[in-house]
């Protein structure tokens, strides 16, 4: 006997006022939950068990083509192997001292004693220019600025046609990028976006359209998660003055630290699958062709695996840490991610001696498909 699926809109405003506290309470009323959109799994140990199951939750959920992101086994394993190849950690060493020239800028220019939203003015800028150094694509920052605006104004009103033409526009940014290296030719300067250009897979060129994807994939996730997550780390800091005070004194704890605060409070809500095949979920069967939704945030904060989920426990909590996915599609990006924040939250510490909550401002949180904060209002001392 199959029981049936308790149904939830995760629109609703209730949901959204509270996005964290509602999967909270559905995780512990049932496993899963049923809307018009799919099905969303909260416990970890299915997030867990869905993910490294590519056969029965196939990652082709998505409308489009996506390189890597929508692609099953065998045809995702050539392309990852490729994008991996643009993530090594020389590669990620190298860079390293260009962020934090970036990081050290961005931080210089903020005023102190007075208001600062850590989301607008340190995560957003952050991102952008440690995008535009990484991938070579330096002079468009604010045109990169002015487009994750209207992507977060189009994803938030939820109008197809709207988020497509965002789309359409982040593809002639990207389009333009490559433009300018096929026009310089042998003096295309060396990075990673010349490097795509020149790639290969099983001895061919890579079409323009998969070119555009990937870089896509690095790009749009990257700009939108990295202000999010540095807003969600600032946000602890501010409220967790222990933590603050002991970070300062052993910042070699940063990297660990960064990924529990990110665990508590994920940015990065859902991903999407289809199943392949009829499958059971404890006494709930999903027919073929059901589109899932794995819960991160949820499954983040599952009292089965982590006790209290709003207890701080880098050390006993990392290795059930699902801030950056699990099996073939864990995210390629985690050690750039990883280092940019760590540099940046590195250089706020050195160049304050406080960051405490705002007091004439109270930070607003970011709605689905975002988690963490929107606005995060803090001074710096
Ligand atoms: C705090 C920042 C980030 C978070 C929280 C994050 C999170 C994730 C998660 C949860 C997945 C798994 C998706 C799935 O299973 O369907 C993923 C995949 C991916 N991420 Fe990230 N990511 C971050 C930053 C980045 C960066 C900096 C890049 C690249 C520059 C990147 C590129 C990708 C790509 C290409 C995939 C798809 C991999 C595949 O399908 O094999 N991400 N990310």
């Amino acid at each position: 006997m199959s029981k049936s699926i308790p149904v939830w809109e995760p629109l609703s405003p209730d949901v959204l006022a509270d996005q964290l506290g509602a999967y909270d309470s559905r995780r512990a009323a049932c496993p899963l939950a049923e809307s018009p959109r799919g099905v969303t799994l909260f416990r970890h140990a299915d997030v867990v068990a869905a993910a490294r199951d590519s056969q029965t939750f196939s990652s082709a959920a998505l409308a489009r083509r996506a390189v890597p992101n929508a692609m099953d086994p065998p045809e995702h394993a050539a392309w990852r192997g490729l994008i991996d190849t643009f993530f090594t950690p020389a590669q990620i060493a190298a860079l390293e001292p260009r962020v934090r020239a970036i990081a050290d800028a961005v931080v210089a220019a903020l005023p102190r004693g007075a208001t600062v939203d850590a989301v607008a003015q340190i995560g957003a800028p952050l991102a952008v220019r440690a995008q535009t150094e990484w991938l070579g694509w330096r002079g468009i920052e604010d045109e990169l600025l002015g487009w994750m605006a209207d992507n977060h104004a189009a994803t938030r009103s939820g109008d197809r046609a709207r988020t497509a033409a965002v789309a359409a526009a982040f593809d002639e940014i990207i389009r333009a990028q490559l433009q300018r290296r096929r026009a310089a030719g042998a003096a295309a300067p060396a990075d990673p976006t010349t490097a795509l250009l020149a790639a290969t897979l099983d001895g061919q060129a890579l079409d323009e359209a998969d070119i555009v994807s990937i870089l896509r994939n690095w790009t749009a996730g990257d700009l939108g998660s990295m202000a999010a997550a540095l807003g969600v780390v600032v946000w602890f800091l501010a409220t967790h003055p222990d933590v603050q005070q002991e970070l300062r004194e052993r910042p070699a704890g940063l990297a660990a630290a960064i990924d529990e605060m990110l665990r508590i409070d994920d940015p990065f809500l859902v991903n999407r699958r289809v199943t392949t095949t009829a499958v059971r979920i404890d006494d709930h069967e999903l027919a073929v062709g059901t589109r899932v939704y794995l819960n991160w945030a949820s499954a983040n904060r599952d009292e089965a695996v982590f006790g209290g989920p709003d207890a701080y426990r880098p050390d006993r909590n990392a290795p059930h840490n699902l801030v950056y996915g699990v099996g073939i599609h864990a995210c390629p990006g985690r050690s750039l991610a990883t280092m940019e924040l760590v540099v940046a939250v590195h250089a706020l510490l050195q160049a304050t001696p406080s960051i405490e909550p705002a007091p004439d401002a109270a930070p607003v949180r970011e709605t689905y498909p975002l988690g963490g904060w929107r606005r995060v209002p803090v001074r710096l001392g």
